[in-house]
């Protein structure tokens, strides 16, 4: 087919299988793979062809013609239009069995690693778990206010009136208050300043009755009552803003470190890694740190944001570092087999980063990791320097998305 006269191309493709990002995939009578958004493994699905690269295409079921078993009916209307939820039409209690032979196939492929026999993805609640959020709150020129997601592509807004992955907690928050804030907000603005008709706000809902918040330029005098909020975890309170990462799902967080406490223990019980030293990098506001910090003689967090240095020096007394890790890493010697967490960004490791870690002496490495993709990229680049994976675990964190949050620990 010649590629510059590609207009529009309708035809029906049956969908082998679901791959990493949600879509079904499926073969065009060419060879070539195209990937279906909204399609699931089994189905014939009318196809129309949005994108059509050399070596893959890309399309969107304008219908089924066989339907998996496995399909559900999209709870929200907003399915399809906001980008945020794409994998609603699979069935809630079967995302993670999807996922996981997603990540069996991916970790094969990527990094030619079989994950072990015993890999789960731990699950938690389907709906209203989300319990951080970045919304947009907008004024028409009338003083009408509404919020929504803002998209990705576009820059425009989404709105709604009930988001069902957002916790209860946030939902009603948005309902009382988001024409408050927004009043808020131009109230803050000079006298001659144009406003804005729109604020980009990020809320945080603490699992315990308190939802705060943070949009930029709040006053420095309205920060510690609106932006600041206290979690309760693993028995540690642990103080954090709405400015800065947290974990995004507090209702199964306990799940994934009840697994990190135990890959700690078990290092320091067989003796792989050191009471003496806990490093914990990509700390935001020293979450882990802190929930570790019983165990251990002395501990370093490393986090660039700036902005969780005050929360880490409120939540634990350590060697708190503000700085980027690869730096931290490039000047100071680990000459011990300290017991090491990473939990960069989607990124993964920065490639400096990765080698120093090599060229340490800790033998036990507990990765965290929100993108799987750059964890097989990393983790390919450990086991050629001699690591092997010892445990691997995964966290439903983000059901109706394809995302998974997933740790590794790797020793050698
Ligand atoms: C996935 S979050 C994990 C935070 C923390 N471990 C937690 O559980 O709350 C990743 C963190 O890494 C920080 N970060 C991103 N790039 C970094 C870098 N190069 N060096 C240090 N921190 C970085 C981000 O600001 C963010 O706080």
């Amino acid at each position: 087919m010649d590629l510059a006269i590609f207009i529009l191309m309708i035809l029906d493709l049956r969908i082998e299988k679901l791959v990493q990002g949600g879509e079904g995939m499926a073969r065009l009578p060419d060879g070539r793979v195209c990937f279906v958004q909204g399609a699931l493994p089994g189905e014939l699905c009318t196809v129309e062809l949005l994108q059509n690269k050399k070596d893959f295409t890309r399309g969107r079921v304008v219908k089924v013609i066989e339907k998996s078993p496995d399909r559900a009916q999209p709870k929200c209307p907003l399915y399809g239009k906001c980008g945020g939820c794409s994998l609603q039409h699979l069935e809630s209690d079967k995302q993670a069995l999807y996922s996981e032979r997603v990540e069996r196939e991916n970790f094969k492929r990527l990094a030619h690693v079989e994950l072990p026999e015993n890999f789960v993805i731990h699950t938690g609640p389907a709906w209203g778990y989300r319990n951080r959020a970045r919304v947009v709150i907008a004024t028409s020129k009338e003083g009408k206010v509404r919020y929504g997601f803002r998209m990705q592509k576009s820059n425009g807004i989404v709105s709604f009136e009930n988001c069902p992955v957002l916790t209860p907690a946030l939902n009603d928050f948005l309902k009382s208050n988001a024409s408050k804030i927004y009043e808020e907000f131009v109230r803050s603005l000079p006298v001659n300043r144009k406003k804005p008709f729109e604020l980009d706000v990020n809320l945080f809902d603490n699992g315990n009755g308190k939802v705060s918040y943070y949009y930029k330029g709040m006053p420095a005098s309205d920060f510690e009552k609106k932006a600041v909020s206290i979690v309760e975890m693993a028995g540690k309170r642990i103080q954090s803003d709405a400015s800065v990462f947290f974990q995004s799902n507090l209702q199964l967080l306990p799940e994934l470190v009840n697994a990190v406490q135990n890959a700690v223990d078990e290092g320091l019980d067989n003796g792989e890694a050191s009471d003496a030293w806990l490093i914990d990098l990509f700390s935001g506001v020293g979450f882990f740190a802190t929930i570790l910090k019983d165990r251990f003689k002395k501990i370093t967090t490393v986090e660039r944001d700036e902005g969780c240095l005050k929360h880490a020096n409120v939540n634990l007394s350590a060697e708190n570092v503000s700085a980027p890790a690869e730096d931290w890493l490039a000047e100071n010697v680990v000459d011990i087999p300290a017991t090491l967490i990473v939990d960069p960004p989607r990124t993964g490791l920065p490639p400096s980063a990765l080698d120093a870690i090599v060229k340490s002496s800790v033998n036990r490495l507990i990765y965290v990791s929100c993108d799987p993709v750059t964890l097989a990229r990393d983790f390919a680049k450990f086991r050629d320097a001699g690591f092997e994976l010892k445990r691997a675990e995964g966290f439903a964190f983000y059901p109706q998305t394809p995302h998974l949050e997933m740790m590794f620990v790797l020793s050698r």
